[in-house]
């Protein structure tokens, strides 16, 4: 799971590259030690989207628009991306960069709590990106399994790195040990049990940026 420094290098030497203003992003989120996804798994994200033909995207937890931005990069003109955030002054930041980027029209700023946003959203969704509280993942994906069609993709963040510990999720997968008392690594394995359990999706991990699980719907 763990790159080697030359492979990390490769992939960010040929890897997706940030825009001026998503450079301008990067720098406040190293700046301010604020988790965005970064561009390996934004190129990733960006290319779900297009290969989706996405128009309606749905993010549980935004921060200052980061991974908003790459989806809409893949999204067609008339696509619509939801961010919702609780923390005011992120959900600003990000109105602002999509302001000046020229994509606030195709986003809609959801101030609060992500689990109550999505209680008002009603109708399909072709890709949900999950990247708020670990502990309620699973929630979210419980919550909005009967509005994904066949063929939509929902991408979790932090499978991988985090506040998660890696090696405790893989004795809990492969020997079945206990876990820790830890919410967020409980929060992970919790998730992947539950779209692993899941018949109607395929999981799976992605060892790129901080590690994403992709479930795809396969059945109605
Ligand atoms: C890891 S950051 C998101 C980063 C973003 N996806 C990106 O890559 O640019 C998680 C964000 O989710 C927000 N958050 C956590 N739980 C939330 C909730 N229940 N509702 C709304 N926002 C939440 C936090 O305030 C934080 O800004």
């Amino acid at each position: 799971m763990y790159l080697s420094e030359t492979v990390k290098r490769y992939l960010r030497a040929t890897g997706p590259t940030h825009d001026e203003i998503q450079a301008e992003m990067a720098a406040h989120a190293e700046e301010e030690g604020f988790p965005i996804i970064g561009p390996d798994a934004g190129g990733l994200l960006r290319a779900i989207a297009t290969m989706r033909g996405a128009r309606r995207v749905f993010e549980f937890g935004s921060g200052f628009g980061y991974s908003a931005y790459w989806f809409l990069e893949g999204m067609p003109d008339d696509g619509e991306i939801i961010l919702t955030e609780f923390d005011e002054d992120e959900l600003a930041m990000a109105e602002d960069f999509f302001e000046r980027a020229g994509f606030a029209d195709r986003a809609t700023f959801e101030y609060g709590d992500a689990m109550e946003t999505i209680e008002r959203y009603d109708g399909e969704f072709d890709v949900v990106l999950v990247d708020h509280q670990k502990d309620r993942y699973a929630d979210a994906f419980e919550t909005i399994r009967d509005q994904l069609p066949v063929g939509s993709v929902v991408v979790a963040d932090n499978m991988i790195r985090g506040p998660i510990d890696v090696e405790d999720l893989l004795a809990y997968f492969e020997s079945g040990e206990v876990l820790p008392d830890d919410e967020s690594t409980r929060g992970v394995a919790d998730y992947i049990g539950t779209v692993r359990a899941d018949e109607a999706f395929d999981t799976t991990l992605v060892p790129v940026g901080s590690g994403l699980a992709l479930t795809t719907r396969v059945e109605p």
